[in-house]
């Protein structure tokens, strides 16, 4: 019997209308647009503004977009897996807040917590699901509204950090198309460098936490960026030689798009041209959970039956890791 892979037969993408500039932040912080663009690679970025707009908004609305381009009936959706930060509430799930406002009537859902490889791990546990036969069509989803914990009184994280989502459809394919391999790494004592102080079980929510701006993201920068630099590379390396894949062989790399800096490193260890990496990250910024799908949904119109694509991310945790991809059809699903 042929082998079942998960495929990806459809993508959507959301990002909000509201463009914050690195302009803007001028007159937010005392920064400049000349240090942020040299430091990060990011111009500007999306914002979700407006009362009650949580993740779950900008997941419905990439949902909105996959089921329009593919046509797929959302009730014959059976598994929801929503990967974010952010998630609308500390519970219930985003995944179940998402399937209900998305009429995905017939799924279930849970979310992944794995900050910005949060959407690789999920596309992995999504693949599972579809490689043993248990479901046939699986909704992934990436998303971050990481205005709501972000401090912008913090000029060196808050400037890299935007708002966005994306998603994918997954099903069986018999042809050798879909998930090939994947390289998922954690390292728990990574914590120390990034994460949110409050507002979980352990430091749970007080007037204190609050005053001492302890709901908002706290990164060590540079100590985040130089893990950054070695796992990603190294885990893009090692899916890369686990396939025999030499850079030829690669049509596309998507990298978690944290710094331009991290993403260049990534690139050259892997040997590949410029050509060959999806960098959106002026645009958008770090999405966090949103970033891979999001490059997936502007570059699909230029994506091919079998090309070869490898995705990698680090993120806090700290997490990494990296994917093999064997694309399963020609551009956009109109
Ligand atoms: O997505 C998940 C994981 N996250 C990442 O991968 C992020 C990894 N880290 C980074 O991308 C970079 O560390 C940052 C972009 C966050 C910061 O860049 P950096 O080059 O590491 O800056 P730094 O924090 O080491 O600061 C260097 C200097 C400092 O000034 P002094 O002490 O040298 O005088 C900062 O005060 O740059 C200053 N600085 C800024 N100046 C203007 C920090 N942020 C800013 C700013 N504008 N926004």
């Amino acid at each position: 019997m042929q082998k079942i892979h998960a495929a990806i037969t459809g993508v959507g993408g959301y990002v909000p209308d509201y463009i914050l500039t690195n302009a803007e932040l001028e007159t937010m912080m005392d920064t400049s647009d000349e240090w942020i663009r040299t430091r990060t690679g990011i111009s500007e970025r999306r914002i979700l503004k407006g009362a009650d707009m949580g993740t779950s908004e900008m997941a419905v609305g990439a949902i909105k977009d996959l089921i329009c381009k593919t046509g797929v009936d959302p009730l014959s959706i059976e598994l929801v897996i929503c990967a974010t930060t952010t998630p609308d509430m500390q519970f219930p799930a985003t995944a179940n807040i998402i399937c209900d406002k998305a009429g995905l009537k017939n799924a279930w859902g849970y979310d992944v917590s794995a900050a910005c490889s949060g959407f690789i791990f999920a596309l992995t546990t999504g693949a599972q699901f579809i490689e043993s036969g248990r479901h046939k069509k699986v909704l992934v989803i990436g998303g971050d509204k990481m205005s709501s914990i972000m401090n912008y009184e913090d000029r060196a994280t808050s400037i890299i950090f935007g708002d966005g989502a994306g998603c994918v459809l997954l099903e069986p394919d018999t042809d050798g198309f879909g998930v090939i391999d994947a390289v998922l790494k954690s390292d728990g004592s990574g914590r120390a460098y990034l994460h949110q102080k409050a507002g979980g079980s352990m430091r749970p929510a007080t007037v204190e936490t609050v005053m001492a701006k302890e709901h908002f993201v706290y990164q060590e920068g540079q100590t985040v960026f130089k893990f950054a630099v070695k796992n990603m590379a190294d885990v893009a390396a090692d899916i890369m030689e686990r396939n025999q894949l030499a850079a030829d062989d690669i049509t596309w790399l998507i990298p978690h798009q944290a710094n331009k800096r991290i993403i260049d490193a990534t690139r050259e260890r892997m040997g590949l041209n410029p050509e060959k990496v999806m960098v959106n990250i002026e645009k958008f910024g770090n999405t966090t959970n949103g970033t891979l799908p999001l490059c997936m949904w502007q570059w699909e119109p230029q994506l091919r039956k079998g090309d070869n694509i490898v995705l990698a991310a680090f993120g806090g945790g700290f997490t990494w890791g990296s994917i093999y991809i064997r694309w399963a059809y020609d551009g956009n699903r109109k």
